[in-house]
């Protein structure tokens, strides 16, 4: 069998040769009730006994790495799977730069390590509970059929993260592992362990605002783990990324969806004022103002989730080799950056100013950076759009100091545009940049099942073009 093959043979599939891995495969067979208990109760609510149209990975090889077909959820075949291994990769940067890549956990870093993987790790049951009532209102069978494929493969995410604890971190790492099915988003004694995880996501504009924006989050994270000096970590964030693309495609894709059907739902009405909410609403569609606000909320929380501008943490995971930056090895410096600066906004007395700070403790607010740039060119293309359905309306992200909790920014209040205002003005103008209780209750007034083949809720459009290239009346979903 090749290594890019998944063995199936094993009650765990994987491409690690578990079958000869006894001690891991043990451990997590052990693992495995624990994490179907949780799937049931923390899992999508209703639906477990529902054939899925689903895609399960069966190759690490990019071209035709997934099959598709109907499965029931609890059944899904979860795996361990990692890209193939690079002949002779070398540490890319830090103090071990050049030096081979770690196959086993280098003891001086071991707790540092650990940290980062159980910090990814706990993201990726975290919002599969946070979206565990979705499919309860889900706007058509092909976006409940997106939802499950996201919440499979989150799980399958918690699978990776697991397996390198218990492979490589012994007795602490199973009860890592362990933890990891026991903190709960939301939850008042033991909360997912950072801040956006713990939010709702209680609506479908909500789910394609997080995956759009914080799945997104989850993609830069992965590309600067995927540098790291730790070879097995790398390579399973390698893969990771694979199934991450297909996230970010349904929050994209689904807000474009939105705003095309508002678009036409307004053309059709003859309003011409994208602002004139009240008639819009009246349409059964969502404003774009409303959007906008989504837009400020979910940029703002995700942008906290980079963690301080200013970080010696930051810098000790480079310096050690163990989280690199995105695109490491496409940037042209020495991958050290014992002397190179990074300039960064800061608040100053009444204004920001602009800041040569050293490179290596700015590598949090540099991966921050390059997130906004990714975030602002998928905007520019819902831009276009509405350019082109002739909407006089453009998306603008709001600024970095808008509503922070995390970070330089996070001691002042300024607005979207980025102007220093007072905690009470602030709080006296939320409502027109947050989404206020009313804007929610508009949204979830909207939130009805449409579980009919082929059809699609009054707010949002069908997509372009099916999942694995099926036709529009496709039955992406068997309700049991
Ligand atoms: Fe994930
Ligand atoms: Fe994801």
């Amino acid at each position: 069998m090749s290594v890019l093959e998944v063995n199936y043979d094993t009650s765990i599939p994987n491409n690690v040769d578990l079958g000869e891995d006894r001690k891991v495969l043990k451990a997590l067979e052990r693992w495995h009730p624990g994490y179907l208990n949780w799937w049931q109760g923390m899992g999508p609510d209703g639906f477990q006994d529902s054939l899925v149209y689903l895609r399960t990975a069966v190759s690490v090889d990019l071209d035709g790495w997934a099959k598709f077909g109907y499965v029931k959820m609890p059944e899904y075949r979860w795996g361990v799977l990692l890209a193939p291994q690079e002949e002779g990769r070398k540490i890319p940067f830090g103090d071990h730069m050049g030096e081979p890549a770690w196959q086993e956990v280098p003891g001086e870093y071991r707790s540092m390590l650990r940290r980062l993987i159980v910090v990814q790790g706990d993201t990726e049951p975290a919002s599969v509970e946070q979206q565990r009532y979705l499919g309860k209102t889900a706007p058509s069978l092909y976006d409940l059929r997106n939802l499950f494929q996201v919440n499979v493969e989150e799980g399958r995410h918690l699978w990776a993260m697991v397996y390198l604890l218990q492979k490589y971190f012994g007795r602490d790492g199973r009860e890592e592992a362990n933890e990891l099915l026991r903190r709960q988003s939301g939850s008042l004694d033991s909360p997912r362990m950072l801040g956006a995880f713990n939010e709702e996501t209680p609506d479908w504009v909500s789910f394609y605002m997080f995956t759009f924006f914080t799945d997104r989050d989850g993609k830069m994270q992965l590309e600067s783990l995927a540098q790291s000096g730790f070879d097995p970590l790398s390579r399973t964030c390698r893969f990771m990324l694979t199934e991450e693309a297909h996230h970010m495609f349904v929050g994209e894709s689904g807000i474009m969806r939105i705003i095309r059907r508002t678009a036409e739902a307004m053309k059709e009405a003859g309003i011409t004022d994208p602002n004139d909410v009240e008639k819009i609403r009246a349409l059964g569609v969502i404003d774009l103002p409303t959007l906008q606000k989504k837009i400020n909320l979910h940029y703002s929380l995700t942008i906290d989730l980079f963690g301080s501008e200013i970080s010696t943490n930051a810098a000790n995971y480079f310096t050690s080799g163990l989280k690199g930056r995105f695109k490491e090895t496409r940037i042209d410096d020495d991958h050290q950056l014992k002397s190179t600066t990074y300039r960064i906004m800061k608040p100053g007395d009444a204004d920001f100013i602009m800041s040569d700070e050293p490179a290596l403790t700015t590598v949090n607010a540099r991966l921050r950076d390059d997130y906004s740039e990714n975030v602002q060119s998928c905007m520019d293309r819902w831009n276009k759009t509405l350019e082109k359905l002739d909407m006089d309306y453009q998306f603008e992200l709001p600024h970095l100091a808008f509503n922070r909790a995390v970070g330089l920014f996070s001691s002042i209040s300024a607005t979207p545009e980025g102007k220093i205002i007072s905690a009470e003005e602030w709080q006296a103008n939320r409502d027109t940049w947050l989404p206020s209780s009313s804007d929610m209750d508009y949204i979830y007034s909207l939130m009805k099942p449409e579980y009919e083949t082929g059809k699609y809720a009054s707010w949002i459009a069908p997509p372009r073009v099916g999942i694995d290239n099926k036709p529009g009346d496709f039955e992406y979903v068997k309700l049991a």
